[in-house]
């Protein structure tokens, strides 16, 4: 019996140990836009939402001049990460001191099971205007 309870603790080990071992990865491209105006040079990070830990931020980036993106990242985690695209803006509020948080997430099946991604997930033509935010953490 106690040798059992000793190899199932030895499998169970390997397997954490396994799966933490594998890195994932996830990538997005798009444009981003506030009623159909550029949204320029606009702060982006990419997120791992975790429900046990704090979240962890995976790259950051900006939209080009023509509101373009590209971001990827990487991430080691036990269970499957949970990524999203969070973006800073004043799209609505431009005389605010602050910046509003718009978050893309982005679907399971765009998760790469290495440190590469092997399929972008696109977000298309993101118009601002029309999605919900909430307040972020940077001010001017
Ligand atoms: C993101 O940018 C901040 C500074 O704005 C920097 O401290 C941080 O290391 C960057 N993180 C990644 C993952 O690129």
């Amino acid at each position: 019996m106690k040798s059992q309870l000793f190899a199932a603790a030895i499998i169970f080990g390997f397997v954490i140990s396994f799966a933490a071992a594998g890195v994932q990865s996830v990538g997005v491209h798009g444009s981003i836009n506030c009623d159909n105006e550029v949204a320029a040079y606009i702060r982006l990070e990419l997120w791992d939402k975790d429900r046990l830990d704090p979240d962890d931020l995976m790259a950051n980036a900006t939209t080009g001049k023509t509101g373009n993106f590209y971001i990827k990242g990487k991430e080691s985690e036990v269970t499957t990460i949970d990524p999203e695209l969070r973006i800073f803006h004043k799209c609505g509020v431009e005389t605010a001191k602050c910046y509003r948080q718009t978050v893309i997430e982005i679907p399971d099946e765009y998760i790469t099971d290495g440190a590469e991604p092997k399929n972008f997930y696109d977000a298309g033509n993101i118009n601002l205007r029309t999605l919900p935010n909430t307040e972020s953490k940077y001010c001017d």
